[in-house]
């Protein structure tokens, strides 16, 4: 195949629908900073599926913008990777339109993000929240990405857009590549601060269970320092002790330092002098992107631009991803000639 002898490319997105957290960053930009050079490099600001649930829109439009420079602030170079807004290449939604008529009802159903977010919004279960996962399919297959670095709460959308593509290429003859979720194990599920049971999200009404990409020093030792723990005063990596469990995870990812090198660290000390430190290695970490936020927030002629050659750059890739797929599934187009 014609991938093979390529560079393989990668693909992934964030919803700009608050602000992004600790998991956003060790769980998705983190990695996609590190697989830059390796990779051929597609990340996207997913604004169309931020509107499954309702958005202010000044907020959206100005959280949408802040994610494009929080992708740049991480390091990810804008000479080796391609940037775009999701709502600018209109193709996406095309491609939807034909995944959404070869993805079943069912297989829907089962989408436990689905389930979540409609007990979440109940005054809201809308068509755009149902089929969310086949927009995230059509994001995928229109770049023919071989992998898609991700925290473990999308494995299951990926999935079904494995399924998606295999079902298509059985019907149609081969079109799509077939996609491979990307997951670090240490930073896949950042769990919450509050109630380590759940992950940390953006959209938690308790601002001390996250930690935000943009917090200060002060705010990020407090809230690491009022995480849930548990009595028994062992730092340790044991799964069944979650709080304890998540903070060696993310001084683990933070760090680079293996569980067994945190353990050593801190035996015979308290939970209170590795928070801290977690606390600090964190602040630490965050810092210099939060400096860089502020430049490239300031400079918004400079994220078009940015933004104006990364969407030229992608719809090249996803006009001729469409065009085939048209072709494939009967529709007519007239000669161009
Ligand atoms: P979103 O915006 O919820 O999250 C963006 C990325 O951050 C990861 N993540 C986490 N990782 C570890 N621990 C956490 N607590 C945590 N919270 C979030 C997510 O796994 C994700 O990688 N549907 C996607 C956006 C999307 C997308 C795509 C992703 C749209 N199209 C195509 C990949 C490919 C989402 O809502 O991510």
């Amino acid at each position: 195949m014609e991938q093979s002898t390529k560079q393989k490319r990668i693909f992934s997105a964030v919803q700009p629908s608050g602000n992004l957290t600790l998991g956003n960053y060790l769980g998705a930009l983190k990695n996609w900073a590190d697989l830059q050079d390796q990779f051929e490099c597609i990340y996207c600001v997913a604004d169309l599926h931020a509107i499954t649930v309702r958005q202010e829109p000044a907020v959206l439009r100005k959280k949408s913008l802040d994610t494009l420079a929080l992708y740049l602030a991480c390091g990810i170079d804008p000479k080796k990777a391609t940037f775009f807004l999701q709502s600018h290449i209109p193709e996406h939604t095309q491609l939807s339109w034909v995944l959404g008529c070869n993805t079943m009802f069912g297989e829907l159903s089962r989408m436990t993000q689905f389930k979540d977010k409609s007990q979440k919004h109940a005054d809201n279960i809308n068509a755009g929240l149902f089929t969310y996962p086949v927009l995230m399919a059509a994001d995928i297959l229109l770049y023919q990405a071989d992998l898609v670095p991700v925290g473990s709460d999308q494995k299951q959308h990926i999935e079904l857009t494995r399924d998606i593509a295999t079902r298509f290429n059985n019907s149609y003859s081969p079109t799509f590549t077939v996609p491979e979720a990307y997951i670090l194990k240490s930073s896949a599920r950042i769990m919450s601060l509050a109630e380590p049971e759940r992950k940390m999200s953006k959209s938690d009404p308790n601002a001390n269970a996250s930690i935000f990409m943009l917090d200060r020093k002060d705010d990020i030792i407090r809230k690491f320092k009022r995480a849930v723990t548990d009595s028994e005063a062992v730092v340790a990596a044991d799964p069944a002790r979650l709080g304890i469990y998540n903070l060696v995870n993310i001084y683990s990812s933070l760090t680079g330092k293996s569980a067994e090198e945190i353990e050593r660290e801190f035996e015979g000390k308290g939970y209170g002098d590795f928070k801290i430190a977690v606390g600090e290695a964190c602040a630490d970490v965050l810092a210099p992107v939060q400096k860089e936020f502020d430049l490239l927030t300031r400079d918004k002629a400079y994220l078009d631009g940015i933004l104006r050659e990364g969407t030229e750059k992608a719809s090249c890739i996803a006009r001729k991803t469409i065009q085939k797929v048209y072709r494939k599934v009967g529709f007519y187009l007239p000669n161009s000639k």
